[in-house]
């Protein structure tokens, strides 16, 4: 009878973990994403690209749009630019895995546009609103085009870093 019942608690177990695990809402908006009609995008992709990482990070970073290998493999920033920013993180003292990594485009656009000058006089700038913190910095594919900025975004990262510990000092 214990055996019994031990081997019931065992099944109970397998079945509440494997078939009726309720997904997150952000499980469901990455599901919701894959499958995507909205935009002519969808045509030309080989993945949507949703996001990756902690759902419940303290910190999540937002590229651009999904490059080719990340639409090859559905999952943000494998490629060059991945790889700089992966770097930065290790540098800061943060993993892949501790943050939560998508884009603002979710699908590959075909023709990839040149990122914008703004981003050069604001970068290291922290902004409150809504009841949220955002840092801004460059995009880590700028790196490669321009080794100067190499140091600029670690250090950035690091800054990110430690506004963040303060933030969590003060709660
Ligand atoms: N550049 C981006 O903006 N996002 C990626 O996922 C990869 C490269």
């Amino acid at each position: 009878m214990v055996l019994f019942n031990q081997f019931c608690k065992i099944n109970q177990e397998v079945l509440e973990s494997k078939v009726m695990k309720v997904p997150s809402s952000l499980e469901i908006i990455q599901q919701d994403i894959k499958i995507c009609k909205k935009c002519e995008l969808c045509n030309t992709r080989n993945n949507a690209v949703p996001g990756i990482g902690d759902e419940n990070a303290d910190v999540v970073f937002i590229g651009e749009a999904p490059g080719k290998n990340e639409d090859l493999h559905g999952e943000p920033f494998i490629g060059t630019a991945g790889k700089r920013l992966d770097d930065a993180l290790e540098n800061a003292g943060l993993t892949r895995s501790s943050v939560y990594i998508t884009n603002i485009v979710k699908c590959r656009p075909p023709n990839n546009r040149v990122p914008r000058k703004e981003i050069s006089k604001n970068h290291g700038q922290i902004v409150y609103k809504n009841n949220r913190v955002y840092f801004i910095s460059f995009h880590p594919a700028a790196t490669i085009y321009n080794q100067k900025l190499l140091d600029v975004f670690k250090n950035d990262i690091k800054k990110l870093v430690n506004e963040l510990q303060k933030i969590k000092n003060k709660n």
